[in-house]
Order: C-alpha cells, then sequence, then structure tokens
C-alpha cells in the first residue's frame, strides 16, 4: 500500500468508523430521552481546562509540559495544570466520552477530533490581550477559530445533514473569565483596563464579549451547553499570599457570575430547543474549599508544590523537577492556582449532583 491509498484508506475508515458512531450515539440518546450522552465535547477555557494547547509555544510561561506536572496521569505530563487530571477529563468520563484531544496535538500529531477537541488555553481569557504577559496563549476568540476549523474537517469527511446531527448532540464545555481579572484587571501596572472602567462596567463588557462569543460557537451547529462560572479568584491564587480565600476578590468574580447567570438564563428563554446550563463551580468550589475535611483533604492552605509563586504574577506554577508533597490525596491545591486531581474529582461529581448536564 502506497501513502495515497493508505491515507484514502484510513479516510474512509474514519468516515465509516465515525457514521456508525455517530449511529449509536442517536440509538444511545433515544434510549434514554437525550439525557445523558453527548456525541462529542467541544472546551473552551483557561488554566484549569488547558489540556496541552500551550506545550508547543516556546516561549510560554502558562504551560506544564514538564514534571512534576503529570506525574499521577497516565502518560506523565501532557500540559495539563494538575497532577493527574483536570475537571474536564472527569466531566468527559462522566458523560461517555473518552479523554479530549487537545485542538494543538489535532495539529501536531493527527489525533481524532472524533469525540470533540480541547481547545482551552492556560493564560487566557475573555478579552484578547488578558495573559498577554505569559508569552503567546490561546484567547476565547481564537478558540473559537479553531472550533470552526474542525467543524469545516467534518464537513469535509462527512454530508451535511450528518455533521449538523452530530454537532447538535455535542456538548460544549465553557469556563473562562478568572483571568480577565488576575492577568487583565488586577494588573494596573500592564493593563489599561482598570484605568477606563470600573468594576461593574468592566463586568458588562466581560459578558457582552461572552455573550457574543456563545452565540458565535452556537451559529456553527451547536446547541448544547455548559456554562461554568469564573473561578474563585480569591482562594489560592496568586493574588493572596497565603492560599486563604480572599473574599473581596471573590465578590468581583460573583459580580461576573451573578451576569453570566442571567445571561444563561435569557439564552434559554430566547433558544427553545437549546441547552444551556449553567453550572455554579465557583460556588461549589467555595463550599469544598470551607468542607475540605469532610471530603478528606488535609490541608488546603498551602499548594504540594511549590506554593510560593512569584508575586508578581508571571509565573504562578511548580517549577520543573520540584519534590512535591508525596500525599497529594490529602491536598486541594497542585500548585499555588491549581487544584489537584482529587479535588478536580470531587467538584466534578458536585458539579454532576448539582446540574446533572
Ligand atoms: C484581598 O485582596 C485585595 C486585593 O488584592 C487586597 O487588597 C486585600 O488585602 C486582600 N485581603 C486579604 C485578607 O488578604
Ligand atoms: C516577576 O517574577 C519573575 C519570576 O519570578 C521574575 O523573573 C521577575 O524578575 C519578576 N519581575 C518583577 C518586576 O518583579
Ligand atoms: C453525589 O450524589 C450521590 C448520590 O446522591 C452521592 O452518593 C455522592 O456522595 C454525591 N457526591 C458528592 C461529591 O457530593
Amino acid at each position: 500500500m502506497d501513502e495515497t491509498q493508505y491515507y484514502n484508506t484510513t479516510m474512509m475508515f474514519k468516515v465509516e468508523y465515525l457514521w456508525i458512531l455517530m449511529m449509536a450515539a442517536s440509538l444511545a440518546l433515544e434510549a434514554n430521552g437525550g439525557a445523558t450522552k453527548y456525541t462529542a465535547m467541544y472546551v473552551f477555557g483557561d488554566s484549569l481546562t488547558d489540556a496541552g494547547n500551550n506545550k508547543y509555544f516556546i516561549d510560554s510561561l502558562a504551560k506544564a509540559d514538564y514534571l512534576p506536572y503529570g506525574m499521577d496521569f497516565s502518560g506523565g505530563p501532557t500540559g495539563r495544570i494538575c497532577n493527574g487530571k483536570i475537571l474536564v477529563d472527569f466531566i468527559a468520563e462522566m458523560v461517555g466520552l473518552p479523554l479530549l484531544p487537545s485542538y494543538a496535538d489535532v495539529i501536531a500529531k493527527g489525533e481524532s477530533i472524533l469525540f470533540g477537541v480541547n481547545y482551552a488555553s492556560a493564560g487566557a481569557g475573555i478579552l484578547s490581550d488578558t495573559g498577554y504577559r505569559f508569552g503567546r496563549i490561546i484567547p476565547f476568540e481564537e478558540q473559537i477559530n479553531n472550533l470552526r476549523e474542525t467543524v469545516d474537517q467534518l464537513i469535509g469527511q462527512l454530508h451535511g445533514n450528518e455533521v449538523s446531527k452530530y454537532l447538535e448532540n455535542a456538548l460544549v464545555f465553557v469556563d473562562i473569565g478568572a483571568n480577565d481579572y488576575l492577568n487583565n484587571y488586577f494588573q494596573a501596572e500592564y493593563y489599561p483596563s482598570s484605568h477606563l472602567y470600573n468594576l461593574e462596567q468592566f463586568a458588562d463588557l466581560l459578558i457582552n464579549l461572552y455573550r457574543k462569543h456563545i452565540l458565535e460557537i452556537q451559529g456553527l451547529g451547536l446547541r448544547k451547553f455548559l456554562i461554568l462560572e469564573a473561578s474563585p479568584i480569591g482562594c489560592g491564587h496568586l493574588r493572596s499570599h497565603n492560599l486563604k480565600c480572599n473574599a473581596t476578590l471573590n465578590h468581583v468574580v460573583e459580580m461576573f457570575n451573578t451576569r453570566l447567570k442571567s445571561v444563561v438564563h435569557d439564552l434559554r428563554s430566547n433558544y427553545p430547543g437549546y441547552a444551556f446550563t449553567y453550572a455554579p463551580s465557583s460556588k461549589l468550589f467555595q463550599s469544598l474549599f470551607d468542607n475540605a475535611e469532610a471530603y478528606g483533604f488535609k490541608v488546603k492552605d498551602k499548594a504540594c508544590c511549590g506554593g510560593s509563586a512569584g508575586s508578581n504574577g508571571t509565573k504562578p506554577m511548580c517549577f520543573r523537577n520540584t519534590v512535591p508533597c508525596p500525599n497529594r490525596n490529602e491536598y486541594l491545591f497542585w500548585d499555588s492556582a491549581h487544584p489537584t486531581e482529587a479535588a478536580n474529582r470531587i467538584l466534578a461529581a458536585l458539579l454532576h449532583n448539582t446540574t446533572s448536564f
């Protein structure tokens, strides 16, 4: 078999396989009333969700392609900013999908797009200049452009009607917004936003853009959305020097989340037949933090790895080859800004119990 034949056979196999998959998914959807199964998942977000998109950016400070990141992940470091699985991995498992490839791995290594793609990028925000001090990252708008490319790829492989059915039954997961505060508004030395807007105006600005982006994703044929609250930046982030929850900062994110919630409600009433779900992830994390002991966590005020992040916010990460804590399941925070796999597992269960997706 020469290369072209091999390629054609592979493509045919893929198309055939995708078709079978879609049939199976439709049957499953019919069987359980459409409540739990999705054909695929498309993921947008920041460092809590990035599964490796930043790792090909040579100069990026917001990447985790080295040990001890990934030390508890089969296959080692992938770019996930965690010792093991991140929240979206557990959610994929819960809805019966495999772990999703990151968009960069689809491009670089030709990984399969059949079950969806993860476009999230550490450091990214809703505004395009958010996080620029980390080096190259992928803002929300560019993440959506990447989805557009995936959809074109699907259209190249399938009939139009099949593609639209496939997309209609896919889940869109969005978790973004915290960096617009941490790595934009609250860095007045580097960003103009706090000079231009008060907190109310800034939240309005973010929310209007957010809504516009959700509608762009919808315009590509997606119908089911799981929209997460922006994460509680006051908890365990670089702004607080010890990992306490800073109520002032959390209140700021709440201004954003309150607006997000009403946007999701509006979308729901404006688009019957679509599913827009608001996931109170910030409140759930706060409750996990408050009741950490009850969930088996012994340490919540210190990161398992590092914990002495640069106070200027350029590198809230665990450094290469740092020896982390041995009892990782007892820590809520892996590094100074990101939960451990153990915490992500519980958060996913809490989310599932609250929203049932
Ligand atoms: C909370 O964060 C704000 C803004 O960075 C800061 O001014 C304040 O001192 C912090 N409060 C605590 C208790 O750390
Ligand atoms: C910010 O932190 C980085 C990493 O810790 C350090 O290299 C840099 O010099 C710091 N910059 C300032 C202005 O403190
Ligand atoms: C989720 O709900 C199930 C069933 O009610 C319960 O057993 C489980 O403990 C809940 N998970 C969490 C993390 O609260």
